[in-house]
């Protein structure tokens, strides 16, 4: 592994000069066209094979409707012009919310998610084109150990003890785990949220099992006893029922996508896709049975990530420049994480075949990230580019690659970490740098915040 280093890069060839000293497995492009391909979900079709990844904003209603802050975030990533848009995690339960501002949708509050569909696909047609369709799904999601749904103390909802997650968020040994019976009523629940979903006018839903959420952990709880744990088929048993009962809820048309964690990045016998000696080492065997089977079940979409955002290490998920406070500096430089989150998905992508990846990790690549996609797309790696930070940070970017304006360096997110911090800081966030009128004042409020209540202040 090399040593960590900031993005510093002002020619494609000197990036390409450095990605091959560190003898990486990343690749260029320059004939960008590819970008620009239209790409089957399912009975659908993209017009582009750019890709939003969800980008969850924390700032919802209290009753977990779309805010004019989300409302917003999509009208810009409609605008944006990518061909699919994977809107940000949103809860199936109330006790599941990650924070109190998590999305969540219900019977209620169908109407405020059309509006706000409507909106993001009126803002694509203004600057696409009256015929511009992008694909729009909505992620899923029961946030496990690390729900918070009220106040400013988590609730945690937990699939097995992990001895090296659980001091992290305040779980005492005796806690009990979550019941076999409590889970075996999510399947409904997920499939009560899809249908709201379809109403709502999205073309599909997410199953999210990945980040160390609740069906995350599941996938690696080889110490629960029971039927939702210990061998391959029981820790998979839940996300399989949610499956199915979303399947036929919603029909045969609903795209059913899936999010997963292909690598945890975690100890054996807590971490999912990893060598059971050395972590670090990704073992293939259950990604690849798990893929096989997602398949199998009729899911449409995939998108594989990695690692816990909320561990040390958070760079097997998104590399960065700049940690959030208190991560320490990776072991490794950013284009060796960004390779191995690119091999995931052209490994995913080989074992999902006609099932479209969604690949991830590109926004440290910055203007360069064109380039990077177009590669991955041509030798089959994946079928969509898809961006995070980068969508929040310049949520124009896929239009401009796609009229050959290409990517502005001023406009590209520089990997901070701050709309983490804002995060982790119980804040609304969204990119503190580039749009930064609105969200500079909220990582303020957020930062004061979270050092009062350090200090064990009172936060009004
Ligand atoms: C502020 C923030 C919010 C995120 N919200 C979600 C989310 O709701 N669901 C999800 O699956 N991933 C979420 N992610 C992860 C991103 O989708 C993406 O996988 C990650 O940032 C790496 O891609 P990038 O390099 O393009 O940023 C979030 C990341 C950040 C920084
Ligand atoms: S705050 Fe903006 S520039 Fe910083 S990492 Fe987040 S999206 Fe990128």
């Amino acid at each position: 592994m090399a040593k960590h280093e900031k993005f510093n890069f002002t020619e494609l060839s000197q990036l390409r000069s450095r990605a091959e000293e560190l003898g990486t497995d990343l690749h260029f492009s320059e004939d960008i066209s590819i970008l620009s391909k239209p790409v089957k979900v399912g009975k659908l079709t993209t017009p582009n094979a750019f890709a939003v990844l969800p980008m969850e904003g924390c700032d919802s209603n209290e009753d977990g409707s779309p805010s004019e802050l989300v409302r917003r975030r999509y009208r810009r990533f409609g605008a944006g012009g990518s061909g699919l848009i994977w809107w940000e995690a949103c809860a199936v339960v109330p006790e599941g919310r990650a924070n109190p501002r998590q999305m969540m949708i219900t019977k209620e509050n169908v109407k405020e998610f059309a509006e706000a569909l409507k909106e993001s696909r009126d803002a694509a047609k203004e600057v696409m084109g009256k015929d511009f369709e992008a694909v729009h799904i909505l992620q899923l999601t029961h946030s496990g150990r690390y729900s918070r749904p009220s106040g400013t103390k988590g609730k945690p909802i937990i699939a097995q003890h992990d001895p090296y997650l659980d001091p992290r968020v305040g779980i005492q040994q005796d806690m009990p785990v979550v019941s076999d019976e409590y889970l075996d009523t999510l399947p409904q629940l997920y499939a009560e949220a899809a249908v709201c979903a379809k109403n709502a006018g999205f073309d599909g839903v997410d199953i999210k099992a990945c980040h160390r959420y609740l069906m995350s952990e599941l996938l690696a709880a080889f110490t629960r006893s029971g039927k939702y744990g210990g061998n391959f088929e029981n820790r998979t048993r839940l996300l399989r029922d949610c499956i199915r009962a979303v399947r036929k809820a919603a029909g045969e048309d609903f795209i059913i996508a899936c999010r997963f964690n292909v690598f945890d990045a975690h100890p054996y016998p807590y971490g999912f896709g990893c060598d059971k000696n050395d972590f670090w080492k990704f073992d293939s065997t259950e990604p690849r049975a798990l893929v096989e089977m997602l398949c199998r079940e009729g899911v449409s979409l995939l998108s594989n990530s990695a690692g816990n955002p909320y561990y040390i290490y958070p760079q097997v998920t998104r590399p960065f420049d700049t940690s959030s406070m208190g991560i320490p500096v990776p072991d490794e430089h950013p284009l060796e994480s960004i390779s191995r989150a690119f091999a995931f998905t052209r490994l995913i992508q080989k074992t999902a075949g006609e099932v479209p990846v969604v690949g991830n990790a590109y926004t440290w690549l910055r203007q360069y990230i064109p380039y990077a996609g177009a590669a991955n797309l041509a030798d089959g790696s994946c079928r969509f580019v898809g961006l995070g930070r980068s969508s929040i940070a310049y949520p124009d970017a896929p239009r401009d690659v796609l009229s050959g304006r290409g990517m502005d360096p001023k406009k590209c997110c520089i990997t901070c970490s701050k709309c983490t911090q804002i995060m982790r800081d119980q804040g609304r966030t969204g990119c503190v740098v580039r749009d930064s009128d609105i969200y500079l004042p909220l990582y303020r409020t957020a930062r004061s915040e979270a050092e009062a209540r350090e200090k064990g202040e009172t936060v009004k």
